[in-house]
């Protein structure tokens, strides 16, 4: 049964769609089933993860306005264990549709039970907004996580998302938790981003976790390159600092194992050649998404990617699928044809990126 985390913040640009990406990502390198959510109308997740949503009919939009269609029939299939539910500017009517329907607030709740059994993990990313969309997200989720940008107005923010979540919490979702808050864009050396840590963890003690993510232009290039951070760049700190929050996560949720202890200590004391055989690795074209040979001037060309619906015949043979992925899609009776296979086109990384720290 999978565990529902929102990454929520209504303050925006603070990190909350790098989070879940990175998140989802680093739990499915450590092969945790993971579903991605994107629930902002700006379907950043989508787009950073190489999903050209723009040009999708279906997306979160119709799942939230249209009870009968699935949301197994909407994920794609992105990377091993990783799958998404993309959204984009379709989602931005959502809100003024919901608003007439009864129990507008448990929408994606309900929809969400479909595929629970399916992942192990379900990331939401939310909107920058306490609207409907934020408040669907909250009444899904078992848990949130709080990225927060460590500066002068984080935590007049910050009083106001415990206050939505206090009225969450009493009203529609009583077991939902406080994962825990993230800094982001943290940079020690600056000593008010010291001062700023240290407000936050003297007024929310116990709440901000084990774990800050570096500032680094890095996390700019990562969606370019339409990548996570984990695979542009394995031993960047971003990438340490996502893999620390999924096992913090996983922690939390008692499923880290002393095997996973064991493969983070050996991974910490990769040698060197081992290292850079790995980045090197990544500059090949990624096999699982088809990624397309790119000429010089030429557009990337978009390769087939077929979305999960399409691939339940393959579920019981293919590691990379959650085991129950072709039950969840056979038990829901529904009509509804299945989406067009999406299209995305991851291009190779260039050589000339350099694969060296940033910090
Ligand atoms: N640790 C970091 N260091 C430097 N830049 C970062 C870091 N994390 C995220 N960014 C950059 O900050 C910008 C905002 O990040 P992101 O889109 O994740 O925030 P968000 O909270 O989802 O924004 P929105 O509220 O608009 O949805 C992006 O350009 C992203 O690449
Ligand atoms: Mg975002």
């Amino acid at each position: 049964m999978a565990h529902v985390i929102a990454v929520t913040n209504q303050k925006g640009g603070v990190g909350k769609t790098t989070t879940a990406i990175n998140l989802g990502a680093a739990l499915a390198e450590m092969g945790h089933y993971t579903l991605l959510g994107d629930l902002d109308p700006q379907g950043g997740l989508s787009l950073g993860l190489g999903l050209a949503a723009h040009d999708l009919d279906l997306t979160i939009y119709n799942i939230l306005t249209d009870s009968r269609i699935p949301v197994a029939g909407i994920t794609h299939h992105i990377r091993p264990h990783l799958d998404l539910l993309p959204s984009n500017i379709d989602l931005a009517v959502a809100e003024f549709q919901l608003i007439a329907q009864m129990g507008r607030e448990y929408i994606l709740r309900e929809a969400l039970q479909g595929v629970r059994h399916t992942y192990e993990y379900i990331v939401l990313d939310c909107p920058p907004s306490l609207n409907l969309l934020t408040v669907n997200a909250l009444t899904a989720a078992d848990s949130i996580i709080v990225p927060l940008q460590v500066e002068y107005f984080a935590m007049r923010g910050l009083e106001q998302l415990m206050d939505v979540f206090s009225r969450v919490r009493r009203r529609l979702n009583p077991s939902l938790e406080i994962l825990g808050i993230v800094p982001t864009m943290v940079d020690v050396r600056r000593t008010n981003d010291q001062q700023i840590l240290q407000e936050v963890t003297q007024a929310y003690p116990g709440l901000i976790l084990d774990v800050y993510i570096k500032e680094s232009i890095k996390f700019a290039d990562a969606p370019r390159h339409q990548r996570s951070i984990l695979e542009l760049d394995p031993k960047h700190d971003g990438a340490r600092g996502y893999r620390k929050l999924a096992k913090l996560v996983l922690q939390h949720y008692g499923e880290w194992s002393e095997i996973q202890e064991r493969q983070e200590q050996a991974y910490l004391n990769l040698p060197t050649e081992l290292d850079e055989a790995l980045q090197a690795s990544l500059t090949e074209p990624d096999e699982t998404l088809q990624a397309p040979p790119t000429e010089p001037d030429e557009a990337p060309q978009a390769s087939p990617i077929e979305p999960s619906l399409e691939l339940s015949a393959n579920a019981l043979t293919d590691k990379s699928m959650p085991p129950d992925i072709s039950l969840a899609h056979s038990n829901n009776g529904s009509s509804i044809t299945p989406p067009p296979p999406a299209t995305i086109a991851i291009p190779p990384l260039s050589s000339e990126y350099p694969a060296s720290d940033f910090s």
